[in-house]
């Protein structure tokens, strides 16, 4: 339980993708890990704890160990979510004064409606010292999409389609309401000259169920992984490999941004590593693994046709591999034999995800990473419902799970012994 109270408290800070960045450098720095600048020459030292950060919006941190490394245990997971980004001209005057928006992702609309929403993110503010960047939260009930009422939208509850442009602009004000940058910039301390803003959703994270066994939050695809990874990370025991922790921002726009999982941005940094170790990088990455931890559909109580029959996982079950025959989720029976291994030591349960035959599904980081880094790979997650609504619900023991099975992963001797054998220590 008290792990569910540490996991509902970082979700109720993380308003936006850079909040979940800080708070994740705020736990690392708290370990003691050091900042490195990728403009700066590495000096790396054995035992060293270090991360760096990209745009303020993806992290990426690892140790060094003691002995000559043998290769780089990776995970990675995102910290962005489907949502709605502030506008530049944000404010629309009318009737009533409203923001505009546009959809980041694919979020499921109508969640977003009739509740109450306020906005974070980060601003570039001017300063003396130059342009900085600054996180700012309005952390107050501040907008609202109101619906159109039944009697005026008579087709509201029979697949009515939602228009982005019109049905979920927000409500800021009455007619004269004109304050929203000034709010800002006295917020930010700062002449404002840019700004990446994200709406949230102002209801906290809740722990509901006959048993209290399931929790409903706002992202919680994918920081409930992002917090599984980094607990995982933070308690593992040193082995002779390198533990990499990589959270990136974009899963949901595709990846391709300068901070996303198509990046360089673990390529450069497993690059660097090795040149300041003064180890072969090729032999390296011949003897590292990756897992890619996203969420996973869990069943649906009121709609199971739209599991797999075979594959269908429950929340509370324990840790989804995901599988899917053309890729789009890393994992092969070599990669799942290795993580399946590493979960029974834990003790930690696993189930196992495919799409239903005739329905396509997502994609995540897994394939992406690795079209930057070739690893043997496996791709994870946790059973929720309602992915991409802007209150997920997932299974309260399986974030335990996660995080047990990330320390066994990281405490973890994976060897490479020829003939595509591995051996699990
Ligand atoms: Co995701």
């Amino acid at each position: 339980m008290e792990k569910i109270h540490a996991l509902r408290a970082f979700l109720d800070k993380a308003h936006s993708v850079y909040h979940a960045v800080a708070l994740v450098q705020e736990a690392l720095e708290a370990a003691g890990y050091a900042c490195l600048s990728e403009a700066d020459a590495w000096e790396l030292k054995a035992g060293g704890k270090y991360y760096l950060i990209r745009n303020g919006s993806a992290i990426l941190a690892f140790r060094v160990p003691k002995d000559t490394p043998k290769g780089f245990l990776i995970t990675a997971s995102h910290a962005d979510r489907p949502c709605f980004k502030v506008k530049e001209n944000g404010v629309l005057a009318g009737a009533y004064t409203r923001l505009a928006v546009e959809r980041y992702g694919g979020a499921l609309l109508a969640p977003w409606l009739d509740r109450p929403l306020s906005v974070a993110g980060r601003v570039l503010v001017e300063t003396e010292r130059g342009i900085e960047s600054r996180l700012v939260d309005v952390d107050r009930d501040l907008l609202l999409m109101p619906n159109v009422a039944i009697h005026m939208n008579r087709s509201a509850n029979e697949g009515y389609k939602w228009n982005p442009a019109t049905d979920t602009i927000p409500l800021l004000g009455n007619k004269e309401t004109a304050n929203f940058w000034k709010e800002l910039e006295r917020l930010a301390g700062g002449k404002i000259l840019g700004h990446d803003l994200y709406l949230y959703l102002r209801q906290k994270a809740s722990v509901w169920g006959m048993e209290n066994e399931f929790i409903s939050a706002q992202a919680i695809d994918d920081l409930e992984c992002v917090w599984g990874c980094l607990q995982g990370f933070l308690h593992a025991q040193e082995t002779a490999n390198i533990p990499v922790l990589c959270i990136f921002d974009s899963e949901e726009v595709g990846s391709s941004s300068y901070q996303g999982a198509a990046s360089d941005m673990l390529e450069s940094a497993i690059a660097r590593i090795c040149t300041a170790l003064g180890v072969d990088k090729s032999r390296q990455l011949a003897g590292s693994f990756l897992i890619s931890a996203d969420n996973a559909h869990a069943q649906h109580p009121n709609h199971p046709e739209y599991a797999d029959p075979a594959n269908a996982p429950v929340m509370n079950g324990g840790v989804v591999i995901k599988f899917n025959a053309n890729q789009r989720y890393t994992t092969d029976g070599l990669s799942c034999a290795i993580f399946r291994k590493i979960c029974e030591k834990a003790n930690v349960p696993v189930q196992t995800y495919c799409n239903r035959a005739d329905i396509a599904g997502g994609s995540t980081l897994g394939n992406v990473s690795l079209s930057q880094v070739a690893v043997p790979s496996v791709d994870i997650g946790l059973a929720q419902l309602a992915m991409h609504s802007c209150y997920e619900t997932a299974g309260v023991k399986d974030a335990a799970y996660l995080e047990a099975a990330i320390t066994a992963y990281y405490s973890a001797e994976l060897a490479l012994l020829g003939g595509g054998a591995v051996s699990v220590n």
